[in-house]
């Protein structure tokens, strides 16, 4: 069987369907893998690649075409491109169904499978084939890319010779796939960030990436089914917006991610708040292909308004297209491998992550695909490991033989010992408790627990110093004295600085 990748023919994608580490996966399942002469120039994966990993090169694209038993692309194809695909063949690329029937009923004509990289369910066992996660991942990162482009300042605060300068502050709304990619992007670059979600249930990780969760005072969960989140209620978006109202005054990055699939996103940043917003601020609307969440945005565009920066790309993936080719090729190749390998062919609909995929079945419609349930984990149950009796080991220096054994050598000192040196004995040995217990019950509130630690011995120094500076050698107690000190505002000294260092606003 002949597995075809073709360039994809919309000007600005960068991206190709597969790279050449792919083509070894799919040589192995028995495939002929022929590429479209170029098709991952613009993803740095130039032709030679593919032909050193054992691919084929072909330059006429409809002769191409024509011999696909399996076509694997990432836009669904143009409807020039209809007309030159095998009677009979598969095909797999994104699909958006809800938005493309005309197309679903022109290639149904061809009497080919249709499967749709954007309906995978989203189930534990498909999370390897789930395209629209892995290119929301990079959707995530460039925008807190993008944002810092058009941002006029470091996101990290730093205190240099020349000034001081703060941190800035993002604000993420939805902390789905792509809300959490940039909150740990932004995170890592040293921004402040603040993330809110429907779904009370992300909130540990937004947490567990550095951000800050903000609540809502208001008692509805956003979780619906299928993995994705519900449409809340009216008052629940008032409340939320709200809230965003007043972020919006404060940030200085929103990036808004907030979708509920096959609906409009909900607008929740208002002309309003971007006027409230401080000039030089930027908005990275990734809801911008449904609608938008901001007011202002504009679809695939870039804009200023009001001295806010407001960007509604819609190919954010293609902007880092080598990195999102490499994660689509990986989710191809698990999803070709449950067809099975070529002498087995088979597109199994009892497979529900097929089933789901599924929008033309042999030429005829099947979406939409019936429900899928997520699946919950389910809670495993805690082991309780029934511990072996472990034997201890019996030291022959136990505690109490030695004790013994320090108390026959006292008794023997006292015995016989010089009275002299009795009494400093005695004094050395208590001072060695004491000193003990002073120096490790200090509580270590210096910049690092040695320094605490040195700090009290230091202070021990001191009150000794003052007993003896009244002796016969006050000159050696004045000397200790002032060491110590120095040792001692040292400390404080250090510490102040290392924590105006990472004091944030
Ligand atoms: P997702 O479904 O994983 O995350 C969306 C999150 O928004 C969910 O956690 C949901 O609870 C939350 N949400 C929904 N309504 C909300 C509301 N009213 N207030 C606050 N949070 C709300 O989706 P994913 O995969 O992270 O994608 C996010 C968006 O990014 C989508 O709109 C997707 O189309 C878009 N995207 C954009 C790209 C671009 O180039 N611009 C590329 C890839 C994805």
């Amino acid at each position: 069987m002949k597995l075809v990748v073709p360039k994809e023919s919309i000007s600005s994608e960068k991206r190709v369907a597969i790279s050449p580490e792919n083509i070894s996966a799919f040589e192995k399942l028995g495939y002929e893998v022929w590429i479209e002469s170029g098709a991952g120039d613009l993803a740095n994966f130039p032709d030679n690649l593919y032909v050193q990993s054992g691919a084929r090169i072909a330059d006429d694209k409809t002769e191409l075409w024509l011999k696909a038993d399996l076509l694997l692309k990432i836009n669904p194809p143009s409807n020039d491109e209809v007309g030159l695909i095998k009677e009979g063949a598969t095909l797999i690329s994104f699909a958006y169904p809800a938005r493309n029937e005309e197309l679903l009923q022109l290639l149904g004509k061809r009497q080919i499978n249709w499967m749709a990289m954007d309906c995978i369910p989203r189930i534990s066992r498909a999370q390897s084939m789930d395209a629209l996660s892995s290119m929301a991942n990079v959707a995530g990162y460039r925008a807190v890319v993008e944002a810092s482009h058009e941002f006029g300042r470091f996101f990290t605060g730093q205190i240099t010779a020349a000034g001081k300068v703060p941190p800035a502050k993002i604000l993420v709304i939805g902390a789905g796939v792509a809300g959490l990619a940039a909150i740990g992007a932004a995170r890592n670059m040293g921004a402040i960030v603040r993330a809110f979600d429907t779904r009370p249930a992300v909130q540990e990780e937004v947490q567990s990436l550095g951000g800050d969760f903000l609540m809502l005072d208001f008692e509805e969960d956003g979780a619906g089914s299928g993995g994705y989140a519900k449409v809340m209620s009216k008052e629940f978006i008032e409340a939320e917006m709200k809230l965003f109202a007043e972020q919006a005054e404060e940030v200085d990055i929103i990036i808004t991610t907030a979708m509920i699939p096959g609906k409009k996103s909900p607008v929740l940043i208002t002309k309003e708040m971007v006027r409230s917003m401080k000039p030089g601020s930027v908005i990275v609307d990734l809801a911008a292909e449904g609608g938008g969440n901001c007011e202002l945005t504009e679809k695939g565009r870039s804009k200023v308004e009001h001295g806010v920066t407001i960007l509604g790309y819609t190919d954010l993936p293609s902007r880092l297209p080598a990195q999102s080719s490499r994660l689509y090729g990986n989710n191809l190749v698990k999803l070709v491998n449950l067809l099975g390998t070529t002498d087995q062919f088979a597109i199994n609909q009892e497979d529900e992550i097929i089933r789901g995929a599924l929008v033309l079945d042999n030429g005829n419609i099947s979406w939409p695909p019936p429900k899928v349930e997520v699946s919950v984990q389910p809670v495993k149950p805690i082991e309780e490991s029934i511990k072996e009796p472990v034997e201890e080991k019996k030291s022959i220096f136990s505690p109490g033989l030695m004790l013994g054994g320090l108390c026959i050598l006292l008794l023997a000192m006292g015995w016989k010992g010089e009275n002299e040196f009795l009494d400093q004995l005695t004094v050395f040995v208590l001072s060695c408790f004491v000193g003990y217990m002073v120096v490790w019950n200090v509580t270590p509130s210096l910049h690092t627990p040695l320094m605490s630690v040195t700090n009290a011995i230091s202070g021990i120094i001191v009150i000794g110093g003052m007993l003896f500076v009244s002796g016969s050698n006050p000159w050696i107690a004045g000397v200790a004295i002032f060491l110590a000190t120095i040792n001692i505002a040292g400390g404080f000294l250090v510490t102040h600085r290392m924590l105006k260092m990472f004091r944030k606003e």
